[in-house]
């Protein structure tokens, strides 16, 4: 663009890697916060009354009525555990099944929680400073103890869900296999995997569930014992990304967040509310419905777009200004209603104590570079980071 204006993204999945998608969604909000976007075919709703009335009603589904679980992963084990997972299921098998999952997450103190993230943050870390921006992880090598191989990238997405095996109660010695595996599972689950990354996923459900009942748990226990480590990864690296930007943009503040645990969790509350790493999800309509007074076929898709309602004045105010200190702060980025995340303050105890430790012993400031892009992801915004050399 001759004039340095930056071309707005094309709908609200190209807005997920766009550079600054929020005059984007200010735009959607107030102009069309439910419309039918014709070349995703799908419903987008952008302002924060729509996707409230859509999380609370029970016609929108979280998966398609005609695909509960993803053709690619019928027969396998993978699609075995996505039929087990609350957060793909409706109705009575999520009713039923929800609130042990949401006990097994208040299991934890914030104390554990920071236990468990310090002690990942400190094998991780004890290896020497992570590489530069490409990384040979690729869900193929094992982390911890061969941790030269690990970029600063692979960390953020290592970091969290080492900490979550942890909290699990994982042995040392399965800690980095299990890490392999849930990263497995989380690649060959995603739209469009690879046959190969279907059949690596296959085989990383089967090693996880059979932890699960080596332990005594049920399918269903095991299969949502594996969500908790599925969950941490995109959605937390990006957070501990964001983080990481968001201290570098401010000073001022970072020095504040470094004053205490608590300020610390503040500035990333206010980070995972500005940034939002899970910028939009979905739901799929199981009869037709009426949404914000708009027709919705049976087996339409709407995508939720969790990061504009997180900007809705009428949800925050000054809701553009980044301030850790603001009280009353409400979030959508970790969903509402029936599918709510059972995880939000663990994820947040996790980077901030993750941060707070990489600052307070210096590891921070020599691993991470300049912004250098985003991950490639339709929902999750994951920053990438350029090696120093690279900066
Ligand atoms: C920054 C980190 C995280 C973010 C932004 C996040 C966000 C979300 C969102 C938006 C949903 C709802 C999805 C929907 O309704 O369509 C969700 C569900 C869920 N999250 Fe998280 N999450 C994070 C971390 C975690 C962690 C660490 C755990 C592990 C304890 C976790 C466990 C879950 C589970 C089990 C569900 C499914 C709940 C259900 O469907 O009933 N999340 N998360």
């Amino acid at each position: 663009m001759s004039d340095g204006v930056l071309p707005q993204p094309g709908n609200p999945i190209e807005a997920v890697t766009h550079v600054d998608p929020y005059p984007y969604y200010r735009q959607l909000r107030e102009q069309r916060p439910l419309y039918f976007d014709e070349g995703l075919k799908l419903w987008v709703a952008s302002s924060h009354s729509v996707i409230d009335e859509a999380f609370h009603n029970v016609a929108l589904r979280v998966r398609p009525p005609a695909e509960p679980v993803p053709q690619a992963l019928l027969g396998t084990a993978a699609g075995e555990v996505f039929a087990q997972l609350v957060r793909m299921t409706d109705g009575e098998f999520h009713a039923v099944h929800k609130p042990a999952v949401e006990q097994a997450a208040r299991r934890w103190s914030l104390a554990d929680v920071t236990r468990a993230s310090e002690a990942a943050a400190r094998d991780l870390f004890a290896a020497g400073p992570p590489q530069g921006k490409h990384g040979p992880l690729g869900g193929q090598r094992s982390v911890g103890a061969k941790f030269r191989c690990l970029t600063v990238n692979d960390l953020m997405g290592v970091l969290p869900v080492q900490a979550m095996a942890r909290l699990l109660g994982l042995p040392d010695g399965l800690l980095d296999d299990s890490c392999r595996w849930v990263r497995q599972f989380v690649q060959g689950i995603a739209p469009g995997a690879s046959t190969q990354a279907v059949a690596l996923a296959a085989g990383a459900a089967e090693a996880l569930m059979d932890q699960g009942r080596a332990l005594g748990l049920s399918t269903v226990q095991a299969a949502n014992r594996i969500a908790f480590m599925q969950q941490s990864l995109d959605a937390t690296a990006g957070l501990m990304g964001h983080t990481v930007l968001m201290l570098a943009q401010y000073p001022d503040l970072a020095l504040l967040a470094d004053q205490s645990p608590q300020a610390m969790r503040g500035f990333v509350a206010e980070v995972e509310r500005h940034q939002a790493p899970i910028q939009n999800t979905r739901r799929f309509a199981a009869d037709p419905v009426v949404l914000a007074g708009q027709s919705i076929e049976a087996g339409q898709g709407v995508v939720l777009v969790l990061a504009s309602a997180n900007r809705d004045g009428l949800l925050n105010p000054r809701p553009d200004q980044f301030d850790p200190q603001r009280g009353e702060r409400r979030s959508m980025g970790f969903g509402a209603g029936a599918h709510a995340c059972p995880g939000a303050a663990i994820a947040i105890e996790m980077v901030a104590a993750c941060i707070q430790w990489m600052r307070a012993t210096s590891q921070f400031d020599g691993c991470f570079g300049a912004l250098a892009g985003f991950w490639p992801l339709a929902n999750a915004r994951i920053p990438l980071f350029a090696s120093r050399k690279e900066a």
